[in-house]
């Protein structure tokens, strides 16, 4: 079948050695690159097509991010690939010491259907500066754009290093079965957990960029209104189909109500009066998804929203107030556009509450009090977190992007993916001279030689860094000059006195 064959040549084409040299990583980053400028327009009309998303927020939410990884690889690239000395102890002084990262082999990237383009190109930047093959699988959920990356991936890449397999649950499952070096999976928990049990049959490390419910805490003491338009942007964009969206929002009572117009105010700002016909505006991915939803609003009476249209599988920006914590509303992961608020009694028990919870993929902190920020982020944990916005530590990549717990496992972005999928090959060259420090280690062994390799193998790691030796050197000439000049004093004196006595000698 297609996976196979795919798999079969992307391995062949890997050991054929062609990812090793640097410039050929280089050439085909450049290629990607290319294709998101060139085929910008296509890219977003498929995503009008999948799930009606305007056709600016296409570049805004998936392209530019790609394009930044992009240059960012292509800039750092020969840092990156580069072997970094490793510190050495008293045993290994004058031995090579350092750390090579090396391919992996073939990398399978399973997107998802949400950002069908980030999911599957941030991975593959990485993928390919690391040297790696790899095999995509987009999600069939979002069809056009993944027939489109299917038809434009070959035309610029290597067809045989990065094919690109389509198919839904059974091309997947298929595809499982083979052998990966790395798999990188965006998705749902319960899929993830298929994924694992798939790649622990070959022993193969996973990555996996899952979701949950990400929190969102307003402290009653902060602007709520910028807030509440941040939160809004980030909860609503991509019709609340992102994995970072705030899934919820913890405030104390008192300001529910401003939070809830607020929240209303800046829809209309947004979207104006009916979503509906707003160019700004997405719809549901599909009519599970979009029954979903809808069930998980059930017996509820939205403040703002609540209308639908499922011949559209449209649902309107939807805020829910005074929720109770344990409802179904908040076990499962709401992936649409309905934003429930929990009313928390104050900052310490917002905290208990996101602790009592699994571990989410994003954190988000509304405050102005320095000191109550960073208590929250100690006393919390999270993939991400981001204070006073949403979202936004996700498009800096310096920073490694995963989750914790629940919500993930791995790391990528940046460095992060070139890191991820590679591997940091531990490398000594020692010399076969000075054979009698190694004596004190070989048999037969007694209570002195046993001391001796004691000393040797636990002496301290020194850092042999360019820095450090620069400074021993000049530190060492300093040295050498200052008893060079004591012992040029010390003669001169000597010859003095030697002088002296000779003259004493003279008239003596
Ligand atoms: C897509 O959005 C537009 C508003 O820009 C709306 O008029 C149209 O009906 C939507 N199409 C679908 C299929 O939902």
């Amino acid at each position: 079948d297609k996976g196979r064959q795919a798999v079969q040549r992307a391995r062949e084409a890997f050991l054929s050695g062609r990812t090793r040299p640097l410039e050929f990583r280089l050439q085909q980053l450049h290629a990607l690159q290319r294709m998101i400028a060139e085929k910008e327009t296509e890219i977003a009309t498929a995503l009008k097509q999948d799930i009606n998303r305007s056709q600016y927020d296409t570049p805004l939410l998936e392209l530019i991010g790609i394009e930044n990884e992009i240059k960012l690889a292509i800039g750092k690239l020969r840092e990156w690939a580069a072997s970094r000395p490793a510190e050495k102890n008293l045993l290994t002084i004058s031995d090579e010491v350092y750390i090579q990262p090396e391919p992996l082999g073939v990398v399978l990237i399973i997107g998802a259907w949400n950002y069908p383009w980030a999911l599957t190109l941030m991975p593959l930047v990485g993928a390919i500066a690391a040297g790696n093959a790899a095999v995509v699988k987009p999600s069939e959920l979002s069809e056009c754009s993944s027939l489109l990356l299917r038809a434009l991936l070959p035309r610029y890449l290597d067809k045989d290093l990065y094919p690109v397999v389509t198919g839904s649950v059974s091309e997947t499952q298929e595809l499982l079965r083979l052998r990966f070096d790395h798999i990188v999976f965006t998705g749902s928990s319960p899929v993830a957990k298929l994924v694992m049990e798939a790649a622990a049959r070959h022993l193969t490390p996973v990555t996996l960029e899952l979701g949950g419910k990400s929190p969102c805490y307003i402290d009653k003491n902060c602007d709520i209104r910028v807030a509440c338009r941040r939160i809004t942007w980030g909860k609503f964009i991509n019709c609340g189909q992102t994995c970072i969206a705030p899934d919820y929002i913890l405030c104390e009572p008192c300001i529910q109500g401003r939070v809830v117009e607020c929240i209303r105010q800046t829809l209309l700002e947004f979207y104006g009066a009916d979503p509906k016909c707003s160019p700004d505006y997405g719809r549901i991915v599909n009519q599970r998804h979009f029954n979903r939803i809808m069930g998980l609003m059930e017996g509820y009476t939205p403040v703002v929203g609540g209308q639908s249209d499922s011949s559209q599988r449209y649902i309107a920006p939807t805020v829910l107030k005074d929720v109770p914590p344990h409802s179904r509303l908040m076990q499962e992961e709401i992936f649409g556009p309905v934003l429930p608020i929990v009313t928390v009694s104050d900052m310490d028990n917002a905290i208990t509450f996101i602790n009592e919870r699994e571990k989410p993929l994003a954190l988000y902190i509304f405050c102005s009090d320095k000191k109550a920020i960073k208590k929250m982020i100690a006393e919390t944990t999270s993939g991400g977190v981001t204070v006073n916005d949403v979202m936004m530590h996700y498009t800096l990549n310096s920073l490694p992007f995963g989750g914790v717990g629940q919500s993930g496992m791995g790391r990528y972005h940046g460095k992060h993916t070139f890191d991820q999928l590679s591997h940091h090959r531990a490398c000594m060259v020692r010399s076969l001279g000075m054979e009698s420090v190694n004596l004190a280690r070989y048999p037969p062994q007694n209570r002195r030689r046993a001391r001796r390799a004691r000393m040797a193998l636990t002496s301290p790691l020194i850092d042999m860094s360019k820095r450090t030796l620069v400074w021993a050197i000049l530190a060492t000439i300093i040295g050498l000059g200052l008893v060079i000049a004591l012992l040029v004093i010390l003669l001169i004196a000597a010859g003095l006195n030697c002088t002296c006595w000779y003259w004493r000698g003279f008239y003596n």
